[in-house]
């Protein structure tokens, strides 16, 4: 029996409970929302091979090799030494053709492919130049050093260069065009429209050609195609993605990261400044999670992001602690690492007649950012120094001198660690707690927030999910979501913000070439090449915020049934050898005030039906009819794949004889959002 107290005041909702969390982690950006299709554009990454690219020949008399051009190369010719175009791109990709029959170019196998849709225009953009090759000069004073040169590969590099989509065995081109390559030594940007016909069929057995039938020496460097992005931004997102999370109606976006933005190393900490600006001024740089990242989702892009979903920032600042436990201590030593943060704080907020304030309308974007909430750093409870605490108070103090409205939020929570928590001055205003667990867990802690101490400072769940199911999680995780979730909401006048973490996976496994490209598991959304979809924890997220009133309703249980939870091996090291009960039905509500709509989730985590009688007291007068939404499934491990996207969807109809009390079965293994009327 569930009674909802409509006697007694509810506390209100944190406006701000559901929001999104993003990092790069398992090609959530390059390879994934950030719509760049050419992998390795600025041929930085596996500095031996091009990775990513090969030689294309139609013939295979033409004599052609392509080769990485490093600015220090030793036995470089002399027009190779004008190779880097600016600091940043320094790497370039050589294509010589000492002899052309036929077509000879370089292909690009994209992340995974290249999608190929009917009726698309593709902005492909390089910089390429063309020579010949000559005899290297002599030493300065041989005799022989006026002599002039002879060519050994002959320049014909000017003329017509086609810029190709086309399967991988080039036997069939998706879209074409062709650049007049300029006879210069120097670097130009070429820019082109790629536009498939409309009966094309959508296929990722493709590759991005630049090709010539010409002799020479060819330099390119970066190397750029993209897709129709979201809202037409330029340097933007995949539509799918962002509509996806567009529909999850999340209050805010924290960013950029996780460990994306401590690094492995010091030196490897999110380089927000050289993440600015135009593509050619960004290297990337290393990244935590196995790859290089580009960096074309910067600081900005990440500010158009929150803007495009109507999300608000969370930004996490670098807090001079990394991946492998070094540290730097508060202090003089830190201070440029707190400048650092207060420049990127700028950037955010900051009027057009501040320094950084100013970059951001030269970027394109003079109005101010909305922004309330700092964090600094991640998961500082890794750092066994404890030197959080003094680094927290240089970091806040700063920020708060600066910028009194701003909240810090600080990375150790109390009660997961007391021993480490920031004591020195007042208390954080909010402490940030992550929880990675299994379902039975979330079930077993689903209440944990009953009894946190309403005077201390509020909780931002900054990542948390219920790990089951790979890449995406499954049923049971999705069980386990619902009902932590029902917890957080039931207590969200201390819960004032919750993401769940990882939000995206690249689902696609090893090729022959690339490698499998996700490394963590249990994720939200997964998508391809070509198309995504949602977990079923996507769809319980995106249920959660929809259906969420501005109130909470008090609620009492009675006669919950409970099942016990299989031991651990931590409860076999407690000495634990009775499984303790967990319930097996979770709940909570909400009511808007303005419109009287009652919010009831209810989640049944057995696999049989669960009878439910619910009581509305002193409600007055309820509609008859209600909207209720169900998500269900047969067995915990079902779930949805990027072949069988809508296996786990909700799904709403109405339902009639609500009254004051009224009795529901609950579908095994399921979810239930009742949208009752009062009135
Ligand atoms: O979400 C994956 C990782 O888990 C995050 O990068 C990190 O903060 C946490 O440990």
């Amino acid at each position: 029996k569930l009674t909802l107290d409509f006697t007694k005041p509810g506390a209100t909702v944190s406006p701000m409970l559901y929001g999104l969390m993003t990092e790069e982690i398992n090609h959530s950006y390059d390879g994934g929302l950030y719509a760049e299709l050419i992998r390795n554009r600025i041929f930085k990454d596996h500095p031996n091979t091009p990775e990513g690219w090969s030689l294309v020949r139609q013939d295979s008399s033409s004599n052609a090799a392509i080769k990485l051009m490093a600015p220090t190369e030793s036995n470089v010719l002399f027009d190779e030494r004008r190779h880097a175009i600016t600091g940043a791109l320094t790497t370039c990709l050589r294509l010589t053709v000492e002899k052309a029959n036929g077509r000879v170019g370089i292909a690009n196998e994209g992340y995974w492919g290249i999608p190929v849709k009917p009726n698309t225009a593709y902005r492909a953009s390089f910089y390429i130049k063309g020579s010949g090759s000559v005899q290297p000069p002599r030493r300065p004073g041989s005799q022989q050093s006026v002599a002039p040169q002879r060519p050994v590969i002959e320049d014909n590099t000017a003329g017509p260069i086609r810029v190709t989509i086309e399967s991988n065995d080039g036997k069939t081109v998706y879209a074409s065009g062709t650049i007049d390559l300029a006879k210069s030594i120097y670097w130009k940007k070429y820019e082109l429209t790629l536009t498939t016909a409309a009966d094309v069929k959508p296929t990722t057995d493709a590759r991005f050609v630049i090709s010539t039938d010409r002799t020479g020496l060819y330099y390119f460097n970066l190397v750029s195609l993209f897709p129709p992005t979201y809202k037409s931004r330029p340097n933007g997102n995949r539509p799918d993605l962002m509509q996806m999370m567009a529909d999850m109606k999340p209050k805010f976006l924290r960013f950029p990261g996780g460990n994306f933005l401590e690094g492995p190393l010091l030196t490897d900490a999110f380089p927000w400044k050289q993440t600015l600006g135009p593509l050619e001024q960004r290297p990337g740089h290393k990244g935590s999670w196995g790859y290089r990242p580009s960096d074309g989702m910067g600081l900005l892009e990440f500010l158009l992001w929150c803007e495009d979903i109507g999300a608000e920032p969370v930004l996490g600042v670098y807090a001079g602690y990394s991946l492998n436990g070094d540290h730097i201590d508060a202090g003089p030593l830190l201070k440029p690492y707190v400048d650092d943060a207060l420049d990127e704080i700028e950037y955010v907020i900051g009027d057009v007649n501040t320094y950084w304030g100013a970059k951001r309308a030269a970027d394109g974007h003079p109005e101010p950012f909305k922004l309330r909430y700092i964090e600094i750093g991640n998961e500082d409870w890794f750092d066994r120094s404890n030197s959080y605490d003094g680094r927290f108070n240089q970091f806040r103090a700063a920020i708060e001198a600066k910028y009194s409205q701003l909240i810090c939020i600080s990375t150790i929570a109390d009660a997961q660690y007391p021993d480490l928590k920031v004591t020195t001055g007042k208390k954080p205003a909010v402490l940030d707690e992550h929880y990675y667990r299994n379902s039975w867990a979330m079930w077993e802690n689903a209440s944990q927030y009953d009894s946190y101490d309403r005077n201390g400072p509020k909780i931002f769940v900054g990542e948390w999910a219920t790990r089951e199911g790979a890449p995406t999680t499954n049923l049971i995780a999705a069980l386990g979501d619902a009902a932590w979730m029902t917890g957080m909401e039931r207590n969200s006048d201390i819960v004032i913000m919750s993401c769940y973490a990882p939000l995206f996976v690249n689902v696609n496994t090893a090729t022959t070439t690339a490698p499998k490209a996700w490394q963590w598991d249990s994720d939200l959304i997964g998508y391809n090449t070509l198309n995504s979809y949602g977990a079923p924890s996507y769809h319980v997220q995106k249920m959660f915020s929809h259906y969420l009133g501005d109130k909470i309703v008090p609620m009492t249980a009675e006669n919950i049934p409970t099942q016990p939870r299989p031991l651990t091996r931590r409860d076999s090291a407690d000495g634990k050898t009775t499984p303790p009960l967990v319930p097996t039905v979770f709940y909570s509500a909400t009511k808007d005030e303005k419109t009287g709509a009652i919010y009831l989730k209810v989640v049944n985590t057995l696999g049989k039906k669960q009878p439910v009688e619910i009581n509305l007291m002193g409600i007055g007068k309820v509609s008859p009819e209600a909207t209720l939404v169900v998500i269900k499934g047969d067995k915990p491990e079902a779930t949805n794949t990027i072949t069988d996207p809508e296996k786990i969807v909700p799904v709403a109809s109405k339902i009639k004889g609500i009254a004051s009390v009224f009795t529901r079965s609950l579908d095994p293994y399921s979810v239930s959002i009742f949208q009752l009327q009062i009135g």
